[in-house]
């Protein structure tokens, strides 16, 4: 695999490949296996929005691979001066093996890939997550033994996190319904993906969505960069709280998933967020371990 720019770009046979590695490495880590498969080699870290998870399970990942990273903020570089996407990218490939970068925009994702010359991972853009899905469905598998023909449902926002999940799940081999307010879809381009699927269901209302569920995620009403319309959109998912009254309408053994942060009270409750407790902060650890599959993947060492 030459880069992870979006879960589009990726088959579903490679998702469930990244997983087996993700569990491997997972394994060797807990039982103090070295696996150096990335001596010393650099991964360049590009940082244009606040994180927790992303920023620390790279760096401890490569780290743990036998590499190390060098962290870039915009603040503090030429990036946030403005210098050209496809200068940094021409630059950053003199220096460094693989290079992860959280930012708003997609195209400045792609476009670091077209002008530079190593391997790209996004760590987050407005349109999608795929790291974090990587996680998400490594945990799922790890406590339902399958993806396949499970019932993913997501309800909430059409942001990067429910576009990820629409085309990992789907790939997989899962059913997947989502559930959005009007005005706050996926866009048209996750949508034409979905349709080809017989399994994907796209509604208002968050109790149909849920019906018979698996797995439930959900995610902040408000993404990083949308801060200015946060009342607006709390008006808007009134109604869309993962609470006990919605998970009664699920699998009685369904789980629920949150990427965090998560905001309690308001897109999840705090009696669900604390009874799922032990599945989301699995599936915060598995982001170290689906982020060290991705980087053997991309940068060499399997
Ligand atoms: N879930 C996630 O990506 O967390 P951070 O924003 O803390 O990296
Ligand atoms: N949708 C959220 C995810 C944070 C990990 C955001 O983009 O802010």
């Amino acid at each position: 695999m030459k880069h992870l720019l979006k879960l589009l770009d990726v088959t579903g046979e490679e998702i469930l490949e990244i997983l087996n590695l993700a569990d491997q490495l997972k394994y060797e880590t807990k039982h103090g296996i070295e696996h150096h498969r990335l001596k010393g080699k650099c991964l360049g870290m590009i940082f244009e929005k606040s994180s927790t998870r992303t920023r620390v399970s790279f760096e401890v990942g490569i780290n743990q691979l036998g590499g190390y990273a060098v962290v870039l903020g915009a603040e503090g570089s030429q990036i946030g001066r403005g210098e050209p996407v496809q200068d940094t990218a021409r630059v950053l490939s003199r220096y460094v093996d693989g290079i992860m970068i959280r930012t708003f925009g997609q195209d400045e994702v792609e476009a670091l890939a077209e002008y530079g010359s190593v391997p790209v991972i996004n760590g987050l853009t407005d349109f999608c997550h795929p790291c974090q899905v990587l996680a998400d469905l490594m945990t799922v598998r790890e406590f339902k033994g399958t993806l396949e023909g499970l019932k993913l449902c997501f309800i909430g926002d059409g942001n990067n996190m429910m576009n990820s999940l629409i085309v990992g799940g789907l790939k997989v081999g899962m059913a997947v319904s989502v559930a959005c307010p009007e005005g706050y879809r996926p866009p048209q381009k996750i949508l034409d993906f979905a349709r080809q699927y017989d399994g994907f269901e796209l509604t208002g209302d968050p109790m149909q969505a849920v019906k018979d569920a698996d797995v439930v995620i959900t995610d902040v009403w408000t993404s990083m960069g949308q801060e200015e319309e946060r009342q607006k959109r709390e008006a808007a998912f009134k109604g869309y709280c993962v609470d006990e009254k919605l998970m009664a309408a699920a699998k009685p053994d369904a789980m629920v998933q949150h990427c965090l942060p998560a905001h309690r009270g308001e897109e999840i409750s705090a009696d669900v967020f604390e009874a799922n407790a032990s599945y989301i902060f699995e599936e915060a650890e598995n982001r170290l371990h689906v982020q060290k599959a991705v980087l053997v993947k991309t940068m060499g060492g399997e």
